[in-house]
């Protein structure tokens, strides 16, 4: 399995914590665990955007939008040596092996218009929406103001990455017929199945260990699965609707399928 490295850039972003976090060691290890997931998860994210490039360019989709997703490239790569120097201020060691990339699907059997929209709908409009709402709570909970700071930096692009899909769609809306309303709808069956099964995969179905562990990083499962649901409810399932997509029907069917 390929290692992801980033000792030395975690050190360049030279983040210093305060001695005393009031953390016992097994705190101190779950804190070390959660950025160091973290790292990961945004350092592969980077490969996603890659993917939409190319598609992006396929669909004839404004250039500006291309340079957008280009950037939105190196801001995942960033989020991940600011994830990997919070581990290291932690007393970890931010290596972790990368678990096997899946490519960004192609969607062979539809146009190219509809395919990059399944793309950009899955990634902006469902994941990048739910992750600024997270982000977000965990910013709120974040002791040391050295950690606040790196997450909000975060938040900033991660709210950035959501808007994009946000804007594409409401700026294709016209380019949209019934029948790929109905064909989009189809899709979000499996794209909020994925969600539903990706997100609760990677939040913990527990409390935080303790307030000091929450401070820096650990999140509130509990609190997070709730916020997760909460997002799609209020958030993703009207903003969908509202560009004309039968996203809460798709989320009833959803429901139903595993994923
Ligand atoms: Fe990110
Ligand atoms: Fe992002």
């Amino acid at each position: 399995m390929p290692l992801l490295d980033l000792r030395r850039q975690a050190a360049a972003e030279r983040i210093t914590l305060p001695a005393e976090l009031g953390l016992g060691e097994a705190d101190r290890q779950a804190a070390i665990a959660t950025w160091k997931g973290r790292m990961v998860n945004e350092h592969i994210s980077a490969r996603i955007f890659a993917g939409l490039v190319p598609q992006l360019m396929r669909a004839e989709i404004d250039a500006d939008h291309q340079a957008a997703v280009a950037t939105m490239i190196s801001d995942e790569l960033r989020h991940a040596r600011l994830c990997a120097a919070a581990a290291l201020a932690l007393g970890g060691d931010p290596v972790a092996p990368l678990p096997p990339l899946e490519p960004v699907p192609e969607h062979d059997d539809a146009s190219p218009l509809e395919a990059v929209l399944r793309n950009v709908i899955s990634v902006s409009c469902l994941s990048e929406t739910v992750a600024v709402a997270l982000i977000d709570a965990e910013r709120l909970q974040a002791g040391p103001p050295v950690l606040a700071e790196l997450l909000r930096s975060i938040l900033a692009d991660e709210v950035q990455h959501a808007r994009f899909g946000w804007r594409l769609l409401e700026e294709l809306e016209p380019r949209l017929d019934r029948r790929l309303r109905a064909r989009l709808g189809e899709y979000l069956v499996v794209a909020l199945a994925h969600l539903r099964a990706h997100e609760l995969r990677h939040i913990p179905a527990r409390a935080a260990p303790s307030s000091a562990a929450e401070a820096v990083g650990v999140c509130d499962g509990n609190a997070a699965r709730e916020l997760l649901f909460q997002t799609i409810g209020e958030v993703i399932i009207p903003g969908l609707c509202a560009h004309g997509l039968p996203a809460r029907a798709a989320w009833e069917r959803s429901l139903k399928i595993a994923a």
